[in-house]
């Protein structure tokens, strides 16, 4: 799967990208049972929620289980992302967080690259964030909250949340996001089962809690060059991947094996 010019421009002018039937209803019915494998699994790498003690984020699944380590190689995240970055990829983090129904908790807001560099001692602000919708996202379990064009403010000033939920997050002032959505708004990333999203690294996002009675899982792959690895090495490899080698991609057919 390639993106067009617009599209291109879209990536680079909004900071994310929504690409709906990405992956078909097939596809989506194996991650969702390869999903029940590692949730189930007894490992550090399954965090928990604060309240409800369900898991909130399963991290390290390209480590874990073979069919996401295909699903994080997927030509419809492969060779967008090299689009837009070039071919030399190494696979920085993958995870599913489920912010489960009634009891899935708030992602703050916050870009990734605060806690890219904060933590692990990157660069520059050229990972992907890839995601797949293993559920329907709607308005109302707890979508993505976007603002459009944040990502081109530069690094806005963060700080290190470890509070508010079980995952420790650099999180942005309230000013700088009253200011920011004050000149771009806010969006919620939408769409049925299936649909993919990219956005950038610095680009200012997060989730309310979901008080609905539908699950929201969604499949994340972080993609960064391998000219812009980690420096520092904190934390573990399920947060960030050691493995700085360029990935290549997995057959079209791969999930459906
Ligand atoms: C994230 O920002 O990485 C997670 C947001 C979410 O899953 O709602
Ligand atoms: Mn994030």
């Amino acid at each position: 799967m390639r993106l067009n010019e617009t599209q291109l421009k879209e990536i680079e002018e909004l900071g994310y990208i929504i690409l709906p039937n990405c992956f078909s209803k097939k596809e989506v019915n194996k991650i969702r049972e390869e999903m029940k494998t590692v949730f189930d699994e007894k490992t550090e790498a399954n965090i928990i929620e604060k309240s409800s003690g369900v898991v909130r984020t399963a991290m390290g699944l390209h480590l874990r289980s073979s069919f996401f380590s295909d699903l994080t190689r997927h030509p419809n995240f492969f060779e967008p992302a090299c689009q837009i970055r070039g071919n030399s990829l190494y696979i920085q983090q993958t995870k599913i967080n489920v912010k489960a129904a009634f009891t899935g908790e708030v992602w703050q807001w916050h870009y990734d690259f605060a806690t890219h560099s904060g933590e692990d001692g990157v660069p520059k602000p050229l990972a992907l964030n890839l995601h797949v919708f293993i559920d329907d996202v709607t308005e109302f379990n707890g979508p993505l909250f976007f603002i459009p064009k944040s990502h081109k403010y530069g690094s806005a000033p963060s700080k290190l949340d470890t509070i508010t939920t079980n995952y420790p997050l650099w999180v942005v002032n309230q000013q700088t996001v009253r200011d920011l959505v004050k000149e771009n708004g806010i969006v919620s990333a939408r769409g049925r089962a299936g649909t993919a999203l990219i956005f950038v690294d610095n680009l200012v996002h997060g989730s309310a809690q979901n008080m609905s009675p539908m699950d929201r899982a969604i499949f994340s792959a972080i993609l960064n060059p391998c000219d812009n690895a980690q420096t520092k090495f904190a934390r573990p490899d399920y947060k960030h991947g050691r493995n700085f080698k360029p990935i290549k991609p997995s057959s079209v057919n791969s999930l459906l094996n």
